[in-house]
């Protein structure tokens, strides 16, 4: 075990990375994280979470089938159910951390094709090493459980890989088309599709890195009933 950082350094600092080195990541190493946030907990410790992952040519083909697709208008094939609009407190999140992603990089807000840029490059798992496929087993397609769960591992994985020194992104883009994914990372049909998470050594000169998210205080995110202090 190569872990070394406290764990409120790990969440504290961890942010999500869009701009990787061009080096490889050991398969030990990737084995060794997955066993760590494999210790996340599940519902009657079901662990219905399963990975696929994924480098070299099938990753190359699958960022580009899923480039493609998009661009040529394929629907989004992703297999969970998604909210239709986002609205409010919401939506206003989601424009803060874009201003603050496109301030890095320096990406002006009428600039069109650096826009289609970026998002392009999010559709290709930001050209990520590798690429850690999360799946469920279908036998629990229908339960909010399963996805519920798969959150737990995946979160548990991107800390223990930033605890080691590398960056992920967790990155539904990637899946868009996911019978792509399904393709030519060659998942069997008994598994759901959930996530992708782009991983690799972080690229420290990439602006977008830098950037350090918000989060909601704890008084608007908690109520605490029944205390005395
Ligand atoms: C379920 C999920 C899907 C995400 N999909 C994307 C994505 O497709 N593209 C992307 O750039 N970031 C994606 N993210 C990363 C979030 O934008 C990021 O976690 C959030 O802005 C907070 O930033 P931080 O991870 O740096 O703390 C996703 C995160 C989650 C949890």
């Amino acid at each position: 075990m190569t872990g070394a950082l406290p764990y409120d350094e790990v969440v504290r600092g961890r942010r999500s990375i869009r701009g990787f080195l061009d080096k490889p990541v050991p398969r030990a190493l990737i084995a060794e994280i997955i066993e760590v946030a494999m210790r996340a907990p599940s519902s009657f410790n079901n662990q219905c979470w399963n990975f696929s992952v994924v480098t070299g040519a099938p990753l190359d083909a699958i960022r580009r089938g899923n480039s493609e697709g998009i661009l040529a208008g394929k629907p989004d094939s992703r297999e969970f159910r998604r909210f239709d609009r986002v609205v409010d407190a919401h939506r206003a999140r989601q424009i803060e951390i874009a201003k603050q992603l496109f301030g890095a990089m320096g990406i002006a807000r009428d600039d069109r094709d650096a826009r289609q840029d970026w998002v392009l490059r999010g559709f290709r798992q930001f050209d990520a090493p590798v690429s850690v496929v999360v799946t469920y087993d279908r036998a629990l397609l229908g339960s909010d459980i399963a996805p519920f769960d798969c959150g737990a591992v995946t979160n548990a994985l991107v800390n223990a890989a930033w605890s080691r020194g590398l960056g992920c992104v967790i990155n539904s883009q990637g899946i868009m088309q996911s019978p792509v994914v399904r393709e030519h990372a060659h998942i069997p049909d008994d598994q759901v599709i959930m996530i992708c998470v782009a991983m690799g050594w972080p690229d420290e000169t990439f602006p977008a890195n830098a950037v350090v998210s918000n989060r909601k205080s704890v008084d608007e995110a908690v109520r605490f009933v029944g205390f005395d202090d």
